[in-house]
């Protein structure tokens, strides 16, 4: 039996319906009913046929949560751990150490306890680490904890060290390390915002740089790498290094919506995080920009991804043809 955690979440959904093209029966834990709705949606872009969807056998869990997660490991022979919190807001930071580091030991332990064959976890570049020197970072670079890392980075490669103790308790792991993953379904969270904002003409760009890649070709690696007798290694899986502005360019060429136009220097977005962090400190709102994601606007940071091309013989859609798909799906207004 296989056990994906984070089914509901961008990955893990395209990550179901991969799986379920394979086999009969995958199990995925959710916390709310409402969430199911999402995967179905996701499903929906690949197959009317609705046999694909009822293959998962749902488990109501909560990887936080012990009690809840031990009936969902009941004869499971491999683990996709794709759950996490995701946020740049520094007062989640504690939330996101619980679900992220906490979580994972406890996915770690009772993959440990039932004795699987191999666990698959999603980890993030934002774990592989900057690199102060320019070069282009590949899966050997090293994490620098003196660099002013962001929570979720910091949380992420936590959540890499309990794996790493899996690896060392017997239980053979994949980490795979994606770039910022463009897909389809979730348009108002993460990076399905910009496809949203150019769809709603959004006037800005910043020529920050970062590796990108589409959510299929996140899950095909990942199914590849847990099917393969590759163990304990790290993956980076980045299609192309692109800046924010031509992904804006692309997404906005792709809807036949206007470029747009308007270059944020870093001073600017240097005012307004601040600005965003005393008015959310003032009204108790969410800000609507923080720092990290302030810096990382502008960061050039450029990936390597030749390792997993050469371990599986993969070979990446390049991205302006990915966001090309990812627009049809778009809903039509
Ligand atoms: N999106 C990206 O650009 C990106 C880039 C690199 C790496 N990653 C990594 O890829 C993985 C998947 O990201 P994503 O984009 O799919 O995130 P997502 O869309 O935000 O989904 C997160 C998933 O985790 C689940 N989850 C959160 N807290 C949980 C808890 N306490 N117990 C059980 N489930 C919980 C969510 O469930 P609910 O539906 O109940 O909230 C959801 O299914 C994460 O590990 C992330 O760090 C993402």
């Amino acid at each position: 039996m296989i056990l994906v955690t984070g089914g509901t979440g961008l990955v893990g959904s395209h990550l179901l319906y991969h799986l379920s093209l394979e086999n009969d029966t995958i199990r995925a834990i959710y916390r709310t009913k409402s969430s199911l709705e999402k995967v179905k949606k996701v499903f929906s872009f690949y197959t009317d046929d609705e046999t694909f969807f009822s293959k998962i056998e749902w488990f109501q869990a909560d990887i936080t949560q012990v009690p809840s997660m031990i009936p969902a490991f009941m004869n499971v022979k491999q683990v996709y751990h794709c759950a996490a919190f995701i946020s740049f807001n520094p007062k989640d930071y504690r939330e996101m150490r619980k679900v992220n580091i906490y979580g994972t030991a406890i996915i770690v332990n009772l993959s440990i306890d039932a004795k699987i064959d191999k666990l698959c976890f999603v980890s993030s570049i934002a774990a592989v680490g900057d690199t102060q020197k320019g070069n282009i970072i590949d899966e050997e670079n090293e994490w620098n904890k003196e660099l002013d890392n962001s929570g979720y980075s910091i949380t992420k490669f936590g959540a890499e060290m309990e794996v790493w103790r899996a690896s060392q308790e017997g239980v053979e792991v994949v980490i795979v390390n994606p770039g910022v993953i463009l897909g389809s379904g979730f348009w108002n969270a993460g990076s399905g915002k910009l496809f949203s904002q150019v769809h709603n003409v959004f006037a800005y760009y910043t020529e920050g740089k970062t590796g990108f890649v589409s959510v299929k070709d996140v899950v095909k690696p990942m199914i590849l790498l847990m099917n393969s007798t590759v163990k304990n290694e790290r993956f980076i899986l980045v299609s192309e290094n692109k800046s924010f502005k031509e992904i804006f360019f692309f997404i906005a060429d792709a809807f036949g919506k206007k470029r747009p136009s308007n270059k944020i220097e870093p001073w600017q977005t240097a005012i307004f995080w601040r600005v965003a962090w005393v008015f959310s400190k003032l009204t108790g709102k969410e800000p609507l920009l923080s720092k990290y994601s302030a810096k990382s606007a502008h960061a050039i940071s450029e990936y390597s991804s030749e390792k997993v091309k050469k371990t599986i013989d993969f070979t990446f859609e390049k991205v302006e043809e990915s966001i090309k798909t990812i627009c049809e799906n778009y809903p039509k207004v």
